[in-house]
Formats: C-alpha cells, structure tokens, sequence
C-alpha cells in the first residue's frame, strides 16, 4: 500500500513517535510506502510531500515538534480546496491517509472521509479535548511541565509572600489546569467549563492569609472566563486585533494577567503572572506519551490495513480501540467535574 501522513493544528510532544511508529510498522510489516505531506493539509493542497522511509525515522521518538511541519489550514475555507485535496491524494496513488490532529485536523478528515478519501485518525492535543479517547498523546508532557512550573512558582511566591497566577494552555478545557493544579497543590484552579466568580477567589484567599498562608499558588486555563463577563475568544477579539485562524479561532492569552491585577486590587496582596504558553507544547515527550503515540501509530497501521477508514485509533480502559472520527469530533471532551469538585475541590482555597 502506498500511505499518506499529515499532522495538522498545534504541534505537541509525541508526533514524531506516531510518525515513526507508522513509517517502522508499514514499511517493516507490510512493505508499504509511506509519504509525509508537508505543514498539515497545506501539504497536501500543495502537493508537497516526502519520502518516509525507516532511515528518516531513526533518531525521532525522542524529538519533540515534527519533522513534517504543521498548520491550520483548511481546506473547507479555500475555494476548491476539498477538490484540490481529493485530486492531489488521487495522483499521488494514495491508498489510505493517516490524519494526526485534534478537532480541527480530524474535523477536516471527517468531511473528506465522507466524500471518500480513505482516512484514519489519530487524536493529538497537549488540550485532551478529543472525545472517544480517554487522553491523548502530548496531553501528559503538558500536564509535566505545568507541574514543574508551578512547582518553582511555589518557592518564589512563598519567598516574597505573594500570589502567583499560572496560565496555562487550554482554549475550550482545563484538563492541563486541573492535572497540573492538583499535582502542584495549587490553591485555586479555574476552567473554562466553570466561569469564575473573582470575590469569591478573593474571599478564599483572604481566608487562606487569616490562616496564615501567605503565598497562593492560582492555575487558571487561557479559555476561562469570569461570571457576567465575555466569553474569552470574544475579548480577544474585541482587543488583540489579531486574524483567525482558518478554523475560526482567536489567539488566546492574558486572562491571567487580568486576574492577577484585579486578585491585588480588591485584596491588596501583591500579584504577579507567568503565561507557560508554548513551553508546554515544546521539547521533549514524556516516555507515557512515547508509548501512548508509538501505540496508537501502530494501530493506525492496522486499521488502514482492515480498511477501517473512517474511524480513530482511542485509547480505552487501557486498551487501543477504534471509535467514529465523526464522534471525536461531535463535541469537546470537558473536564470531568468529580475530578474537578471532588478531587480537586478538597484542596483548594
Ligand atoms: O494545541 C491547542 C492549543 O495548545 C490551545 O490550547 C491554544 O489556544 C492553541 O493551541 C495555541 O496555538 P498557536 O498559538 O500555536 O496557534
């Protein structure tokens, strides 16, 4: 068989397993061709493309970013793109495509499947907001780094008696804010799935101070917002000026640092921010998501070779299952609210 692989949206720890683990598996098992398009679906618009083969994947598990390149473009937004894309994989004699992204990336692979391109998902996001998978390859790195941030955030803000609010990465979800609030004993962590109330942040740090910690550790998601306020990407737009992507998106970022001014504000403790921002997408992936990314990898393979398109390598309960890309995509994947409540409820304030 002759394979395409492309990955598309942020880029996070571990794609380069996947394309490894796709190359090694194709070409080792069953004597395929593998070919890498170039930034996500902007490659094969294009139609640029490289050769795949065991040689060029040697070296690469550990890499963090990709070798390929990545984008958000789509093709749904360019006039003819869909066509261009249908004809572009035709030339290339593309018997099956391996789509690696998230919503946008796979939402794309959605729509071309149903218009007959041979494709199969594998779920990426440092977010873990892809429903059908219990997580996602990128997300545990993430989930590392934050923690170690807030860790040294601990030291510094215990030092000088302050609070320090975290920012960290996640548009529509707080799954990095709650692992890595709850890993690093944060006092407050904010969702987006949750708008915040900033008084009541205030009271329960205020109360933490009357008993006698003077330093607050607060975790807040780039997409959470305040009760009665905007939702984020409309402030953002309404301020940063910046373009959309072509998946509709605003650039996020900064809500931490209004929290921050509004916490010293209203309580006179004195506040300062760290945005973790790229950090947390970049370098190195954890061996979990090594592991997770060569194992969903190896199972694309194999569901390209039953000819299971359509469908998305998962992991559930601990196994490797296939679910509809369609019910990847339906709806984000929110915060699991016992886990927030529950878990992280008893530790907070
Ligand atoms: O990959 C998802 C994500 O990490 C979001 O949490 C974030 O809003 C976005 O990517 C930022 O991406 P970029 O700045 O690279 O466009």
């Amino acid at each position: 068989m002759r394979i395409g692989i492309l990955n598309g949206g942020g880029d996070c720890p571990g794609l380069n397993a996947v394309i490894r683990a796709v190359v090694l598996t194709a070409e080792l098992r069953h004597g395929d061709e593998v070919i890498g398009y170039l930034d996500g679906w902007k490659g094969v618009l294009e139609d640029q493309s490289v050769v795949l083969d065991v040689p060029r994947c040697r070296d690469i598990l550990a890499l963090g970013g990709t070798i390929l390149g990545t984008s958000r473009t789509n093709p749904f937004t360019i006039e003819g793109g869909p066509e261009r894309a249908r004809a572009n994989l035709a030339s290339q004699q593309i018997d099956a495509l391996v789509a690696v992204g998230g919503e946008d990336t796979l939402g794309v692979a959605r729509r071309l499947g149903d218009q007959g391109v041979p494709v199969v998902g594998v779920p990426k996001t440092i977010d873990n907001d892809l429903s059908g998978t219990e997580v996602t390859f990128g997300f545990d790195t993430a989930v590392q780094i934050a923690t170690d941030a807030i860790d040294r955030l601990r030291t510094t803000a215990e030092s000088h008696h302050r609070v320090i609010v975290c920012e960290v990465m996640g548009r529509h979800v707080g799954w990095i804010a709650t692992h890595a609030g709850i890993a690093g004993g944060a006092a407050e962590i904010l969702v987006p799935e949750v708008p915040f109330d900033v008084d009541a942040v205030c009271e329960r740090l205020q109360r933490r101070h009357r008993g006698g910690q003077f330093s607050s550790i607060v975790v807040i998601s780039e997409g959470a917002v305040p009760v009665d306020g905007p939702d984020a990407e409309s402030a953002r737009l309404a301020t940063s000026g910046t373009p959309l992507d072509q998946f509709g998106h605003a650039r996020l970022g900064g809500i931490g640092a209004w929290l921050a001014s509004e916490l010293e504000g209203r309580t006179g403790f004195e506040a300062r921010t760290t945005i973790l921002g790229h950090i947390q997408r970049g370098g190195t992936p954890s061996a979990f998501d090594r592991v997770l990314a060569t194992r969903f990898g190896v199972a694309a393979v194999a569901a390209v070779h039953e000819g299971a398109f359509g469908m998305m390598v998962a992991l559930q309960s601990g196994e490797i299952v296939r679910v509809p890309i369609a019910d990847a995509v339906a709806k984000s994947k929110t915060v699991d609210l016992d886990l927030y409540r529950d878990v992280a409820g008893v530790f907070l304030g």
